[in-house]
């Protein structure tokens, strides 16, 4: 049989079908056109498995939000935006007014709102009322709605009961909550239990007050311990500094007093 995988080109065409198409091609190495064609020089590597991508991804998540809300925070909200920030007016746009203003005790109310829930709501309740075994009740509390400067000082250093009704709670102490609290947010938080969940003081503790008790709490001889009733007794007063008109409207934004200048 004349069966060749290169016929004779100049051989008449095979009317007799000698030559099986098929098994001279797969007989070929490869076809001509490939031949003549670069090989590709890829990498000699196996192709990642979809399963590394997810395994990944899953990875690159995890870290971007831990990395993201570290503390202080790489891209966090403070670091990118000094806290007196107040934005200002768009330019060319007449018509960009401020927010309407509100009056004082009612935005340091709600500001103060937001920070118990953050600092205190764990022990003290949502309502204020504490648990009336481990937690005390923060409503009607003497110490709460009472002298300024005795409450201050009970939040920036904690307490070891016995407490205002003279019972000490299971839980033992209160640890001190003055770490990283600025005066404007103790300011808020204090103007909002005494102003909150029954209790009517009626009054705003402003941001000096405020800085007159940590600069006292930053006098302290023992500043790791929690205070005491013994301690208190010598705190039975008003903090000093400016007294805020509660009806004052202030700029909900800046919490400036509106018209004043900053
Ligand atoms: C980890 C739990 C815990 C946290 C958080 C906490 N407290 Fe307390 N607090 C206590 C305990 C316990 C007592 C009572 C201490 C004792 O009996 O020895 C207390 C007592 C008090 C008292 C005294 C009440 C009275 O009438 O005698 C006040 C006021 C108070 N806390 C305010 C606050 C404020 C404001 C915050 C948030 C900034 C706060 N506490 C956060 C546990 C806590």
């Amino acid at each position: 049989m004349s069966s060749s995988s290169t016929p004779n080109p100049n051989s008449r065409p095979d009317l007799d079908d000698t030559i099986n198409v098929t098994t001279a091609h797969n007989s070929a190495s490869m076809t001509a056109a490939a031949a003549r064609e670069n090989r590709n020089p890829g990498s000699n590597k196996e192709p990642l498995s979809i399963a590394t991508f997810a395994v990944c991804a899953v990875i690159f998540i995890i870290c971007g939000s831990v990395i993201g809300n570290a503390s202080g925070g790489f891209f966090s909200y403070n670091t990118t935006i000094k806290p007196e920030y107040v934005r200002g007016k768009a330019p060319g746009v007449a018509d960009d007014v401020a927010l309407p203003p509100k009056p004082i005790l009612n935005v340091y109310v709600k500001k103060g709102q937001s920070l118990y829930s953050a600092k205190c709501n764990g022990c003290h309740g949502a309502d204020g009322k504490g648990d009336g075994a481990n937690y005390p009740s923060l409503v009607g509390s003497s110490w709460s709605t009472g002298h300024t400067e005795r409450f201050a000082q009970v939040i920036l250093n904690g307490l070891q009961g016995p407490t205002s009704t003279g019972k000490v709670y299971g839980a033992g102490v209160m640890p001190a909550q003055g770490g990283g609290m600025s005066a404007q947010d103790l300011a808020f938080i204090m103007t909002f239990i005494r102003n909150s969940f029954g209790n009517s003081v009626g009054d705003v503790v402003s941001p000096e007050m405020a800085q007159a008790a940590i600069d006292i709490a930053a006098k302290r001889s023992n500043p790791a311990a929690p205070v005491t009733a013994e301690e208190l007794k010598a705190h039975e007063k008003d903090l000093t500094g400016e007294k805020m008109d509660p009806t004052t409207l202030v700029d909900p934004i800046t919490f400036k007093p509106v018209g004043a200048k900053k």
